[in-house]
């Protein structure tokens, strides 16, 4: 490659290509090509790869019998947070916090870093934000006395200097990456200077064992250098959501963790004294629950390791033009198109000439494919005109040949579906046919969508 021909890197997906273009050819964003240059890079790898000659190595490899004792974990003192950390921030990890502007990074974090202060040493390095705004917000956070040191600047270099001077524990928030100068050959909160910001910050985490948060702003125009472009090199990846259709709502998805499950999800509530966890969910959402109305049924989800009741709504009217319209509104699409095709072929149900809108009511994004009998029902009781009977709760995938199939962790299902005080599951039978005595009396196991149609009467409504 010449050595000085720029590249040019979308900012929302990470990808590079060779020619300025007004669409990124691989994740469809407009306006996220920037221009960088990859002399630089290339000249340490030329500098490098003669180094290779050696047969000498400074190395010393270690048996994996050798146990290394794991690096221990530090609550954040919010559960919610910590559940979707897998159990608390890993000492000395290089952890990522992803959101719109005004999702609450800031917030988040200055209620975490208030209460790990009681225990270790924490600075908060604000680039986008004055002394007194910080001041303002941990007033109003009740968290105004804690031992956080503060510091506001852009000077990437000098943040990281202070970094070297602090203890192994201690805990550092980089607020944010795009307002860091970090030395690179452009603007910050370009990509070239997120990426430097990033590869700046995230040694020092390691090397001295100082626990790092870096904030990452995303849209999703792709108008920041987002999480995708960073992924690769953090520890754990969060992404804090406001895009719910409950406005207070705030969703924390792990996105990827190195310690942890990564289907995790925190919920929190943005009050007027900051992020508040939301501890029962399901009975949240089912308070607002459209009773007794048809082409509703309850869904007994599975969020990573909690299980959660929501509410899937179907709405089938007849299509005034042509083929009919098709939309799912917090699951996808295609697995909806999919299911409908099922139900024809398996369950004598056309839905052609529908017009069919599906929507998780509350609006989380569920990819739990758990869903699909809930989905089934909410739409047969849509077309049919007819409620799902009071105390039902469904969940169990659904195949192509009709079969209901086995998903993670029926027990915790069942057990918050009682909770709530729904008396029948409808589900996939368990393994050898085998129900937990307890629940003998709630699950009603099926094994093929063709069942519901023979039993019709015993889901739904007269
Ligand atoms: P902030 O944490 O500044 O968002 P981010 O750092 O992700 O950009 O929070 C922004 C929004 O939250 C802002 O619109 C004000 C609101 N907010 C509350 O509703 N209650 C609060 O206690 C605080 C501190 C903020
Ligand atoms: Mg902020």
């Amino acid at each position: 490659m010449a050595a000085n021909k720029p590249v040019y890197v979308c900012s929302a997906c990470g990808n590079s290509h060779p020619k300025w273009n007004g669409q990124c050819g691989q994740c469809s964003a407009w306006n996220t090509l920037e221009e960088t240059n990859p002399t630089l890079n290339a000249r340490k790898t030329t500098a490098r790869s003669s180094a290779f000659s050696s047969t000498q190595s400074s190395l010393t490899p270690t048996n994996l019998r050798a146990r290394v004792p794991p690096p221990p974990r530090v609550s954040t003192s919010i559960d919610e947070f910590d559940r979707v950390l897998g159990g608390g921030l890993v000492e000395g990890s290089a952890v990522l916090v992803a959101g719109d502007p005004g999702a609450g990074k800031s917030t988040l974090l200055m209620q975490a870093m208030a209460a790990l202060s009681k225990s270790r040493k924490v600075l908060y390095a604000s680039g986008e934000e004055s002394l007194d705004q910080i001041q303002l917000r941990a007033e109003r956070l009740d968290v105004a006395d804690s031992d956080v040191a503060l510091v506001t600047s852009n000077d990437g270099p000098g943040i990281a200097g202070l970094m070297q001077q602090m203890e192994r524990g201690s805990v550092v928030v980089i607020d944010s990456l795009h307002a860091m100068d970090a030395g690179a050959d452009s603007a910050p909160g370009s990509v070239a200077q997120v990426k430097a910001a990033a590869s700046l910050f995230i040694p020092i985490a390691k090397e001295r064992g100082i626990t790092t948060l870096l904030i990452n702003h995303v849209t999703k125009e792709g108008g920041f250098a987002g999480p995708q472009l960073l992924k690769h090199a953090v520890d754990v990846s969060l992404l804090l959501q406001n895009d719910t259709s409950q406005g207070f709502m705030r969703v924390l998805r792990a996105d990827k963790n190195r310690f942890g499950a990564d289907d995790e999800i925190g919920l929190f509530e943005m009050g007027t004294k900051g992020m508040m966890p939301i501890t029962n969910p399901s009975e949240l959402f089912m308070a607002q629950r459209a009773a007794g109305a048809f082409g509703t049924t309850i869904f007994a989800s599975l969020e990573g390791t909690r299980p959660l009741l929501l509410e899937v709504q179907a709405l089938v009217t007849p299509t005034t033009f042509g083929t009919g319209r098709r939309q799912a509104t917090g699951w996808d699409s295609q697995r909806l198109n999919m299911l409908l095709a099922m139900m024809g072929a398996r369950m004598g149900i056309a839905l052609g000439d529908r017009d069919i809108y599906l929507n998780v009511a509350g609006g989380l994004k569920i990819t739990d494919p758990g869903m699909d009998l809930a989905v089934v029902l909410a739409l047969l009781s849509g077309y049919l005109g007819r409620p799902v009977r009071e105390g039902i709760v469904a969940f169990g995938e659904v195949g192509l040949a009709g079969e209901i199939r086995g998903v993670m962790r029926p027990e915790a299902r069942i057990r918050e579906a009682k909770a709530l005080g729904f008396s029948t599951v409808v589900c996939p039978g368990f393994r050898e046919g085998k129900v937990p005595p307890a629940m003998a009396g709630t699950v009603r196991p099926l094994d093929r969508v063709a069942r519901l149609m023979e039993r019709i009467d015993a889901f739904l409504e007269p």
